[in-house]
């Protein structure tokens, strides 16, 4: 990765776009979210190898956000390596999508965008690595332009499903930030919002990253949308006492049967709304739905660092080498789910035939 540049003070052209080309440097260019909201910091990228890092990191997060950087690493190193013979060049395209593939595990809108990227490849190898490596540079702008599409498609499909006036609860951070722009999860806010509904949020922080106040509470302020910053513990009293109308999250891979992975704590969320009786809400592109999984009980579930459980930042607050669990999320069953949310349309209470009708042609 190049050096950061601080960009605190202005940062409006990538307010709320996490990553965009930059064609005078040929770099992807990345707004760092470890250190948000205290500085808006943007990276560069100049290889595929200086992306898997930032999503390995978590300079980049949120599924679809990963998918578009995975696309973008994948073009900047055929850009990177578009002077070297066919044989170089198909070698170290072949490593860049080893090393992408596993950057992060959970997320399917990764390994969806590299499906793509390895399309344009497959279809393009009597063309010179110049060529190529144009090719796939549009491919990525393609997957980004497509994401925000289906996140505005899918915004105003769940805003009719959010009554005139609600509070919402959402989970981690389901934005602009995780995605090419807009949201998901947040998607829906925004387009309520648009509409007029009078929403305002209950953002749980989300341990232990604090996606949801760091990130959730830095974009919502910016929109000028109500939001209230609750720990992941108090959402269940919150629901007791009658301040959740509706739950919204997003999600990091959906089964065939609707189960789906999200930041951990989602699976608690869910339960709680259930025993409430409070509708929850899925939000995702379809690039998130893996028809190849049967159930959640197959998605793999990535284990993060214990450092992370143990402190934040240069803070440490458990005693040193303690036994630590860090699932970076949880499965919860679609029986939970009240609808699911796409580009395609709405599924409620989500099964096999409701997720398969979503791909069907004549939609
Ligand atoms: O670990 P993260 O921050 O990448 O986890 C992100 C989430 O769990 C999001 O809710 C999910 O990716 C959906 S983003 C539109």
């Amino acid at each position: 990765m190049a050096e950061p540049r601080d960009t605190t003070e202005p940062c409006a052209p990538l307010s709320v776009q996490p990553l965009r080309w930059d064609e005078a440097s040929g770099c992807l260019q990345m707004i760092d979210q470890r250190v948000l909201p205290a500085r808006v910091v943007l990276l560069s990228c100049d290889s595929a190898a200086s992306v898997a890092d930032a999503i390995r990191s978590m300079v980049v997060r949120g599924a679809p956000s990963i998918g578009c950087a995975a696309a973008y690493g994948i073009a900047v190193e055929a850009r990177r390596l578009q002077q070297v013979d066919r044989a170089g060049f198909a070698a170290g395209m072949s490593a860049a999508f080893e090393l992408l593939a596993q950057s992060r595990p959970t997320a399917v809108n990764l390994f969806w965008a590299l499906q793509r990227m390895q399309e344009v490849l497959a279809s393009t190898q009597s063309q010179s690595p110049a060529v190529i490596a144009g090719l796939l540079l549009r491919q990525s702008h393609e997957i980004l332009a497509a994401n925000m599409r289906a996140n505005r498609a899918l915004g105003a499909l769940g805003a009719a499903l959010l009554p005139h006036t609600a509070q919402v609860l959402t989970h981690c951070n389901a934005g602009a930030l995780a995605t090419a722009g807009y949201g998901t999860a947040l998607g829906v806010i925004r387009a309520a919002v648009a509409e007029g509904k009078r929403i305002s949020v209950l953002a749980d922080e989300t341990r232990p990253l604090l996606q949801g106040a760091r990130l959730t509470l830095w974009e919502l302020q910016r929109d000028h949308i109500p939001v209230t910053l609750i720990t992941d513990s108090m959402a269940g009293h919150m629901m007791q006492q009658g301040s959740v109308d509706a739950v919204i999250v997003g999600a990091d891979r959906i089964a065939a049967n609707g189960d789906f992975a999200n930041k951990i704590g989602t699976y608690m969320v869910a339960v709680l709304a259930h025993r409430h009786g409070i509708p929850f809400y899925v939000a995702a592109p379809l690039s998130t739905i893996d028809r190849q999984l049967a159930s959640g009980a197959a998605i793999p579930i990535e284990e993060r660092d214990a450092a992370e459980v143990c402190g934040f930042g240069e803070l440490r607050w458990a005693p040193a080498d303690v036994a630590v669990r860090n699932p970076a999320f949880d499965v919860t069953p679609a029986e939970l789910v009240t609808a699911l949310i796409t580009e395609n349309g709405v599924v409620r209470s989500p099964d096999g035939a409701g997720i398969a009708a979503l791909f069907a042609p004549q939609r």
